[in-house]
């Protein structure tokens, strides 16, 4: 559920029409609901109540420090992937020891930023990193809190391109190595091996691939204990989808997601962490963008929105479905008829859905599309020099620009031109 409905015949972020901050802010812009983030985070504190447990919003997922702050003052922790992802959960307010570092990349100059800077613990995904970690470390004078991250060869049953426990993947240990790789983690004095990591995917629809996952993990553990290891964190990662089509099945709940938690893994006794991103923020964020022209071609019509692959790529990368829905709403009984609708870039692959039934639209009108809060505003691109467009936070009745269109200038002026031009 969120909160963005119609009400009176338009759309409102919460209490605000939208059509009243876009003519604030002016098109295209995200715009985000307070309350529907808050209520998405809950779920997931609730789904685990009874455990000792931190839930880490994965914060690549939108990291605008409006939202950051909005979250860890209902008590998230943050899941963060570079250095950029620490300082700003830092300069949000989030204290050190409420974020966890993850990547497959960690450079040294990361890992002494975070080191100094105060963190929760790291998740280690190879030996190299771990060498690394554990020389900063000692070099500083400081003991490394790990988890390890391992490889179930889980298969997720999502998009490939977001798919991430496979063997053939990037990322995490192979878990069958998983037991020599501790062992020389357990030896490394700059290190503190307090648990262990895993993330299958992103999008996941089914609990299963979870199930088989957890499992794994809850055997390692007994295993690593055996082996002497004081495993007592268990960081589960992301993953669990949402439903981009309101036509479609729901995804399943993170009620019933952390009763599945419960039921691999509470025996060990273990603090649980989890890493939401994409169902905290998702459904949380719409981006609203203007019709500018009504196109006809051959055989179809062209919606052309100022809104582009650049604002919201997830369309073009990954073939992803958004719902998009009028600002106004249509009167019932209104006749649909099929768009495909396009943004202005010079690509076909500019396209946002093709023979989309729409009630008919005109320019001018003002389009939403929803469940474009996780990964929307953060893969902006400048491409085809178009400026990143506003973020917008509603809260009941108030709504605040949270990251204000840039100007063209300071767009254009970011670039040096050098002496022998
Ligand atoms: N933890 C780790 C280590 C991750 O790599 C990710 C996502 C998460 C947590 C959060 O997963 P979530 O709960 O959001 O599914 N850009 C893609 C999604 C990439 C996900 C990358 N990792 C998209 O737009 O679908």
């Amino acid at each position: 559920m969120d909160h963005f409905l119609y009400r009176n015949g338009v759309l409102h972020a919460e209490d605000v029409p939208v059509t009243e901050i876009a003519a604030a802010v002016g098109t295209p812009f995200y715009l985000y609901s307070t309350a529907t983030l808050l209520r998405h985070f809950a779920l997931f504190d609730e789904a685990l109540a009874g455990t000792d447990h931190l839930v880490c919003y994965a914060m690549k997922a939108a990291s605008n420090q409006a939202i950051l702050r909005t979250l860890a003052q209902a008590g998230a922790g943050m899941d963060v992937v570079s250095m950029g992802e620490y300082l700003r959960a830092r300069a949000a307010g989030v204290p050190g020891e409420r974020i966890v570092f993850s990547g497959v990349g960690k450079t040294g100059d990361e890992i002494r930023t975070a080191l100094q800077g105060g963190i929760r613990q790291f998740n280690v995904e190879s030996e190299p990193e771990m060498e690394v970690l554990n020389a900063v470390a000692l070099s500083l004078g400081k003991v490394a809190p790990i988890t390890i991250r391992v490889n179930p060869d889980v298969d997720a049953k999502t998009h490939t391109k977001i798919a991430t426990g496979k063997s053939e993947n990037k990322f995490g240990i192979p878990i069958a190595r998983a037991r020599a790789v501790y062992a020389m983690a357990g030896a490394m004095r700059g290190l503190d091996v307090i648990g262990i990591d895993v993330h299958i995917g992103s999008q996941l629809t089914d609990l299963a691939p979870f199930e088989a996952a957890y499992t794994k993990v809850a055997e390692l553990t007994e295993q690593l204990r055996a082996d002497g290891h004081d495993i007592r964190r268990l960081d589960l990662g992301g993953g669990l989808g949402i439903p981009y089509e309101r036509s479609n099945s729901a995804p399943p709940l993170p009620l019933d997601y952390g009763a599945l938690i419960k039921r691999t893994l509470a025996h060990l006794g273990c603090e649980i962490e989890i890493e939401p991103g994409r169902l905290i923020a998702g459904n949380a964020g719409i981006m609203v963008s203007k019709v500018i022209y009504l196109k006809s071609g051959e055989g179809r019509d062209f919606l052309i929105i100022d809104g582009a692959m650049n604002d919201l790529i997830r369309p073009a990368m990954y073939d992803a479905h958004h719902d998009i829905v009028p600002v106004i709403e249509p009167a019932a009984g209104t006749e649909q008829q099929p768009y495909d609708i396009v943004g202005p870039v010079c690509e076909s692959g500019d396209t946002f859905a093709r023979q989309r039934d729409m009630p008919p639209l005109a320019a001018g009108d003002l389009i939403a599309f929803r469940g474009a809060g996780a990964y929307g505003a953060v893969m902006a691109s400048e491409y085809n020099t178009r400026p990143l467009i506003p973020e917008v936070l509603v809260n009941g009745d108030q709504f605040a620009v949270i990251r204000p269109r840039p100007t063209f200038d300071e767009m254009i002026n970011r670039d040096t031109i050098p002496e022998w031009l």
